[in-house]
């Protein structure tokens, strides 16, 4: 594929882990800006790269793609929606350092870090997030904006709805055949977790074992 401008949605710590993602990916994306609604923040320069406003980057790069690199899921599926109307299409990006089966689907606008491990029959949904260094087994799918922060450990037969947060270093145990382990829409794991259970939509969970908070 052609060398592309990439357009970074975000100006935190993880936008500046992207753009070192992307330019991982030899000869694929120049990261031609990053994007922060703050017009106090326009006009600097972070690791280089220029910060402006989303429609000024619009205009300066109308070839660009773009990815949002906020790990919120809701504030990430706002900023995707802001990009889409102001006519961005989005970027996939897959680190170099990712181990892979070939059955494995990767949805549209969705960032894989290094250091990920994937085995096989995974579907991940649209602009899903995968932090550094996390393991996803056998026939786990992942619904649209889910994140998994570092070190995320998801066990085999695991179906996680939209925008579900997985803390960092996490474990999921597994499902069953036919019997997934289900994380509802908007679920939030507490970093450290191990879930040992299916988690309703919009609950969050901390501790070992897991347990909603009260
Ligand atoms: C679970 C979580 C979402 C809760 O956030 P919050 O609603 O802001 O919670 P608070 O910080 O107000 O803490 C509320 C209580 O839960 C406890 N708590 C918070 N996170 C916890 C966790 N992961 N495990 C166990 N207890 C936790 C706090 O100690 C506090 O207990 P207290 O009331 O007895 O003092 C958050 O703490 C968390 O784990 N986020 C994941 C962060 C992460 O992985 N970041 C990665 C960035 S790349």
């Amino acid at each position: 594929m052609a060398m592309q401008d990439l357009v970074i949605y975000g100006a935190g710590g993880f936008a500046r882990e992207v753009a070192w993602l992307a330019r991982s990916i030899e000869g694929r994306w120049r990261v031609a800006a990053l994007v922060d609604d703050d017009p106090a923040a326009h006009g600097r320069t972070i690791n280089g790269f220029p910060v402006m406003g989303l429609d000024a980057a619009r205009a300066a790069f109308p070839q660009a793609a773009l990815t949002a690199a906020v790990g919120d899921p809701a504030l990430r599926e706002k900023l995707v929606g802001r990009a889409a109307a102001a006519g961005f299409g989005c970027a996939t990006l897959v680190h170099p350092r990712v181990e892979m089966s070939e059955w494995v689907e990767v949805g549209e606008g969705t960032v894989v870090c290094a250091g990920n491990l994937l085995t096989t029959n995974i579907v991940l949904g649209r602009h899903v997030q995968i932090n550094l260094d996390c393991t996803v087994g056998h026939d786990v799918v992942m619904g649209d904006y889910t994140t998994l922060a570092p070190g995320a450990h998801i066990s085999g037969w695991v179906h996680f709805g939209r925008g579900v947060y997985v803390g960092t270093g996490a474990v999921i145990i597994n499902g069953h055949e036919g019997v997934p382990l289900t994380l509802g829409d908007g679920a939030v794991v507490g970093a450290g977790a191990c879930v040992t259970r299916s988690v309703a939509a919009g609950t969050t969970v901390v501790g070992v074992p897991a347990k909603a908070r009260g």
